[in-house]
């Protein structure tokens, strides 16, 4: 028998009593088995963290950039093995899981930038008032503590990533909790922190499962929570500690405007292109997969035959193959799911255009048209490779649509019109707008995050750690100005 694979704890390796098996989708095969902490030890990896924040709020802006660096050339270096632990831990095909290394090599490079010019303070003048003459107020930003990081399935690495860069290059420390499901990535991503001078206690990789969850959320001693996942889990987060300072980054359903003027044969190629692509990488198991196609009446007859034979053309199979564009979802439960909201949608009247089957934890990829208002699929998240198609009189009609949901994440915008760019960026309730393109279009460095029931926050690497982090200002008296 292979010993567990090791959490790291404070920076160091150390393994629980327990473990538990990490699976692969597609085949079943052991990805791995993975040693589970005590209470004892999270509890050690927590009091480590909070001993040594001041100690790392107070290390220079160069040694956390060169450990962000080290991650940089490491993740670089290992990029093949890390894609095929992606791709095995997570089902996604190995094309995916390429680019998702090369993502997080995108996030630590762009934290390591921003660890050497963050917080060289705001200088303002005082003496604007009589009562401040000869004052000036330096304002900068120290951590708040902390930081509990949740990571999800879905981009195992890069959403840690997500968590980890920022907190390192503002010197805070983070606890990483991965996902249950896919948590191998991110212990390598120990592997190669360790490697790094960062403070013992700094770090923590801990995969705690998730019914030990509610004691830490609830610890004083971790003031700062950056959640992906679920909405019922992000918002019970929230609503358990309310005086903490919660980041959620949920769910979505992202819309794909197609609007009148994006017309001729070659714009309707690429729309569709983009439309069958992003609405199955990864088995559509992304935030910002396109889900709801929204299209302009005077297009959608020309449209819809070209997106249908876009997604046909999808090659679906083993992910582990260069060529798979979709492979099985992240369990065959989460693929039955999808089958039963795209059977309820085809029974109360939906249109099913392509796919709709399913092979254990692979789904087709899937259209649907007509689908009619009220149905699960049409107002919530799908997380899965189906897309619906809807037709809209207009611009104005075409965004009150993207607006008719629950979430706000992001969106997409096929129009040539600079205005009418303009008017999408102030009409759309989400946290970005893609002109041209599909809304799932992300540069790590971007703002990411959503209105309404997308959740409150921003990530992407400046955005996080100005979340990590307070304004706390210095008031100089005496000077000579
Ligand atoms: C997500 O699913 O929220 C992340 C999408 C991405 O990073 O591309």
């Amino acid at each position: 028998m292979t010993a567990p694979i090791a959490f790291w704890l404070a920076g160091r390796e150390a393994t629980g009593e327990e473990t538990f098996d990490v699976t692969n989708s597609w085949d079943g095969r052991l990805v791995g088995t993975v040693s589970v902490p005590t209470e004892a030890q999270v509890e050690e990896a927590v009091a480590a963290a909070h001993a040594v924040r001041d100690e790392f709020a107070a290390t220079p802006a160069y040694v956390r950039a060169a450990a962000l660096d080290h991650v940089v050339k490491r993740l670089t270096e290992r990029t093949e093995e890390i894609a095929q632990l992606i791709s095995a831990e997570n089902g996604k095909p190995i094309k995916w899981a390429r680019g998702e290394v090369g993502r997080a090599v995108s996030v630590f490079r762009w934290a390591a930038e921003e660890a050497r010019r963050f917080n060289a303070g705001d200088a303002q003048r005082l003496d604007t008032d009589a009562g401040g003459t000869g004052r000036l107020a330096l304002t900068r930003r120290f951590p708040r503590g902390t930081v509990l990081g949740i990571a999800p399935f879905n981009f195992p690495l890069n959403l840690s990533a997500h968590k980890v860069a920022p907190a390192i290059a503002v010197g805070a420390p983070i606890i990483l909790k991965p996902a249950p499901a896919t948590p191998v990535s991110s212990l390598v991503l120990g592997e190669i922190l360790a490697e790094t001078d960062l403070p013992a206690g700094s770090w923590s990789v801990l995969p705690v499962p998730n019914d030990r969850m509610p004691a830490l959320v609830q610890d004083e001693r971790l003031p700062v929570i950056s959640f992906t996942g679920s909405g019922p889990v992000g918002w019970s987060i929230l609503d358990s500690a309310p005086r903490k300072h919660v980041t959620l980054e949920l769910g979505g359903n992202g819309a794909a405007v197609v609007l009148a003027d994006w017309s001729s044969e070659e714009d309707l190629d690429w729309a569709a292109q983009r439309i069958a692509t992003f609405s199955n990488y990864q088995g559509g198991q992304s935030c910002i997969s396109v889900q709801r196609v929204i299209a302009d009446a005077s297009l959608y007859e020309r449209l819809v035959p070209k997106v249908v034979a876009a997604v046909e053309a999808q090659v679906t199979g083993d992910p582990s193959d260069a060529s798979t564009d979709v492979g099985p979802l992240v369990s065959e439960d989460a693929a039955k799911r999808v089958e039963s909201w795209v059977d309820e949608a085809v029974a109360a009247g939906a249109t099913l255009l392509a796919g709709g089957k399913r092979e254990g934890a692979t789904y087709a990829p899937t259209v649907l048209a007509d689908v009619p208002a009220g149905v699960t699929i049409a107002c919530e998240e799908v997380f899965g490779p189906v897309l619906t198609l809807t037709r809209a009189e207009g611009e104005d009609a075409a965004f009150a649509a993207v607006n008719d949901s629950p979430y706000g994440l992001q969106a997409g915008v096929f129009t040539h019109d600079v205005q009418t760019a303009f008017r999408a960026h102030r009409a759309l309730e989400v946290g970005g707008v893609i002109i041209g393109d599909v809304p799932s279009y992300r540069a790590d460095q971007m703002p990411y995050g959503g209105a309404k029931q997308s959740g409150v926050g921003r990530e992407g690497v400046r955005y996080a750690m100005d979340d990590y982090t307070y304004e706390r200002v210095l008031v100089l008296t005496g000077l000579n100005l």
